[in-house]
């Protein structure tokens, strides 16, 4: 049938003209979706992301996932919480290389920031088997090797029974889950925690404003990035394309059978020159053990880039400008060491990562440009702040 675009007002007669045909169910679709986007507070210019049917939003989820995001009571020695690997202020990256868990093991990989990861068709800097941000959660919450947050299996009963004894707890369990078995489960804590996550959209940029028609929100410099980062010399926007900076994308339309899910090398290392990576993190292939996917990494959004440094998936490089210089060049080169070996010459890099020349004026134009995602009301939002104490 062809679709008519009528004012608002129009659309209710036509309805009862047409019957219960597929006009309907489109109009139902899009009042669902108005819901969704005003409970997670989507802005109008951001499309709504994916959210999984098993847990639509509520403002009670979301209040009870924003408590527990900071909770210290979710580790079982009680010292740590989300917030602890997750700060605000750094667009929830955390300022170490790589963080340490709660038992004090260090971790493998640097904590990344969450601005807009609803917009992530995977979650984590390499892996395809976690598809939404529930099932994600459980690794910080549940893992053992290395610990984060510590619920492990012989502990676990110890903590629920925490937010059980707590009163305020379990009403606020009562209220986000109002259909469910009372008593709290690790995954009414997830559900929770994954509907604030989700919550977490940054689209207030200088260059949000400078794309809504504010000429001024952006320096000439950063325009003139923007111009570069989307040439084919630097061709970052290859992999750092879309509203997310990322090419990893998936909307609350997008068609489940035709998501793409990307994976670079961008040649950070070639361990003894046939391509691979640090043995302890080969990205993708830890999954796949399938050796082309050595190296193999998620493109990260660049939105709030500026304050989640040192970057890459093991904090492995310090500065955006040193970031820049390291695509200019095609790949690092680590001269010796148990790492030496030249990610230029890498057999599994990508081809879109093949070195150019720049100038020192257009590298500082780019590294502006990176700036001008900085977010600042993301960054200091109080409804993803901690909340009062009980
Ligand atoms: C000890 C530090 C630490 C703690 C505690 C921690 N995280 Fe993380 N988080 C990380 C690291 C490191 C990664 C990247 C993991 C990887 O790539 O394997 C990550 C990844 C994520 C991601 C995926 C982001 C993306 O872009 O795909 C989400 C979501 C997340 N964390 C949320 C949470 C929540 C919610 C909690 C509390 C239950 C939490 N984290 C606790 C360190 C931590
Ligand atoms: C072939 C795809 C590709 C191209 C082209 C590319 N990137 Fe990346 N970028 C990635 C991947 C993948 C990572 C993560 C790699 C890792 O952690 O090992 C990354 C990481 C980054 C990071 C670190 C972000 C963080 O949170 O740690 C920045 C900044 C960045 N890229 C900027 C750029 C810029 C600027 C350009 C253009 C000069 C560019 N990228 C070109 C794929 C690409």
């Amino acid at each position: 049938m062809k679709r008519i675009f009528l004012p608002g007002a129009l659309l209710l007669p036509v309805m009862l003209l047409v019957g219960c045909g597929e006009s309907e169910t489109s109009v139902n679709r899009s009042a669902e979706q108005d819901s969704l986007r005003e409970v997670l507070g989507i802005p109008e210019h951001f499309p709504l992301p994916y959210v999984p049917e098993f847990n639509l939003p509520t403002e009670e989820k979301i209040a009870l996932g924003r408590r527990l995001f900071y909770e210290e009571r979710l580790s079982a020695n009680e010292t740590q919480s989300c917030a602890s690997c997750h700060e605000q202020a750094r667009a929830f990256a955390d300022g170490e290389t790589v963080p340490t868990g709660s038992s004090g093991e260090r971790l493998t990989r640097n904590s990344q920031g969450l601005a807009n990861v609803a917009y992530h068709p995977t979650l984590t800097w390499a892996s395809k088997i976690f598809t939404n941000i529930e099932s994600q959660l459980h690794v910080p919450l549940r893992a053992d090797n290395p610990i984060e947050l510590g619920i492990t299996d012989g502990v676990l009963d110890e903590v629920l029974d925490r937010f059980n004894d707590a009163p305020l707890y379990s009403q606020l369990f009562a209220n986000a889950f109002p259909e469910a078995e009372p008593g709290v489960t690790i995954n009414k804590i997830s559900h929770a925690l994954a509907s604030f996550v989700r919550t977490m959209v940054s689209a207030d940029s200088a260059f949000d404003r400078w794309l809504a028609g504010d000429e001024q929100a952006m320096t000439d410099q950063q325009k003139e990035g923007f111009v570069l980062f989307n040439g084919e010399k630097f061709e970052c926007f290859h992999c750092h394309g879309g509203i997310n900076f990322s090419v990893s994308y998936r909307d609350s339309n997008s068609d489940p059978g035709s998501l793409s899910v990307p994976f670079f090398n961008n040649g950070l290392y070639n361990v003894g020159g046939d391509g691979s990576y640090p043995p302890n993190d080969q990205g993708l292939f830890e999954l796949t053990q399938n050796p082309n996917h050595r190296g193999l990494f998620r493109p990260p959004t660049l939105r709030n880039v500026a304050v989640t440094q040192p970057y890459m998936h093991d904090g492995s490089i310090e500065t955006l400008r040193e970031v820049v210089l390291h695509y200019a060049r095609g790949g690092r080169r680590i001269e010796d060491g148990p790492l030496a070996g030249d990610g230029r010459l890498s057999p599994l890099k990508s081809g879109l990562v093949r070195g150019f020349s720049a100038t020192e004026e257009e590298v500082d134009a780019v590294v502006a440009f990176l700036e001008a995602l900085t977010d600042e009301t993301f960054l200091t939002a109080p409804e993803f702040s901690d909340p009062e104490p009980e």
